[in-house]
């Protein structure tokens, strides 16, 4: 009998590698690791110990003593670095955001008090106005709404220096004005903070995927418009890269690409571009999207989400800031 297939077997069978769990292991060529990690954390300045955001489950707003818990936590898992975003009571923000020079606020305070409870886990510090303004803008507006640039940029390097000088050993500015990078690092060696590290969110895309986190920080009803005028066009590419170039020259020692998982060509492009550290954000919209098919039973939300985390150092990112953190960090630490 003849056989209906050509006896023409192939020499070559990429499957060989990966018909078993130590040999899948052994040809890994990424891996993800705590150590990769970045805590994305929600404090707020009241009383109250946990308060869950709505849009983002089993996400809660951390008061100031929850939120030392959670820097030794952080320590304990391993977990680098903790990226904190604040949460304020509106009756202490106005037009200008000017809490956010508060040296006794609630971040020069969470600050303080985490680096005091962990000191081995680093802080990093979003510097923008948004969480501090009534209209929920990164800067400041003049009459007809549009975010002025350099007016901005000088309130950011002090709101930059609020923070250095409270303790954070990463300033993020994730605002996107031109030339704050520049002016910030100038500032900080100014004033003696040679050792501050900058963090340039300096690909941040004008995205609907930011939605739960204004939410979160309490600014989405407050939001007048959108940040089409400063944050990045999605359909744009080339331009990340001048972005990074411009804040490379200007002083960033790591560079941020966000959104996180819709932008994966865009870290690739920039980390293999510039060789600098590159972070990726996995953003609150990614998270809710997990969380929310994974509640419905429609997909495996663990495994999604190490999925999606390893996707990002398969792009060449050197740290994900993720809301998964604690989570993943458990799974991986187990
Ligand atoms: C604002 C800021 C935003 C995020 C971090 N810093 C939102 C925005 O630009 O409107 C988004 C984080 C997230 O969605 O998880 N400066």
């Amino acid at each position: 009998m003849t056989s209906p297939f050509p006896q023409q077997f192939p020499t070559t069978r990429l499957r060989r590698l990966r018909q078993n769990g130590w040999i899948r292991s052994l040809t890994s060529e990424n891996v993800l690791t705590p150590s990769d990690l970045i805590w994305s954390m929600v404090v707020h300045d009241g009383d109250e110990a946990r308060i869950p955001v709505g849009s983002m489950p089993d996400l809660y707003r951390l008061n100031v003593s929850e939120a030392v818990k959670a820097a030794r936590k952080a320590s304990s898992l391993n977990i680098p670095a903790i990226a904190i975003f604040p949460h304020i009571n509106p009756s202490r923000k106005d037009e200008t955001g000017r809490e956010a020079l508060n040296p006794d606020g609630l971040i020069p305070d969470v600050i303080k008090a985490m680096k005091d409870a962990a000191p081995d886990v680093g802080i990093i510090c979003d510097v923008a106005l948004d969480p501090y303004t009534s209209h929920g803008h990164d800067g400041l507006i003049d009459s007809e709404g549009y975010v002025l640039n350099d007016e901005t940029s000088e309130m950011l390097v002090q709101q930059a220096i609020v923070q250095a000088e409270a303790g954070a050993d990463v300033v993020a500015p994730s605002d996107m004005m031109d030339g704050r990078i520049g002016a910030i690092r100038k500032a900080l060696e100014a004033a003696g903070h040679t050792n501050t590290m900058i963090l340039s969110y300096a690909a941040k895309y004008a995205s609907g995927f930011y939605g739960p986190y204004r939410d979160a920080i309490g600014s989405a009803t407050a939001l007048k418009g959108d940040k089409k005028t400063y944050q990045q066009n999605p359909a744009n590419s080339d331009e990340a890269l001048r972005e990074v170039a411009m804040d490379i020259a200007e002083g960033a020692d790591m560079v941020m690409v966000k959104p996180g998982l819709p932008y994966l060509d865009i870290v690739r492009r920039v980390s293999e571009t510039f060789a600098i550290p590159t972070i990726a954000f996995q953003v609150s919209g990614e998270y809710a999207q997990i969380k929310a098919a994974s509640a419905r039973g429609w997909i495996d939300g663990d495994r999604v989400m190490m999925e999606t985390l390893l996707s990002f150092k398969r792009a060449g990112a050197a740290g994900i800031i993720t809301y998964f953190a604690e989570y993943a960090g458990e799974l991986l630490n187990d």
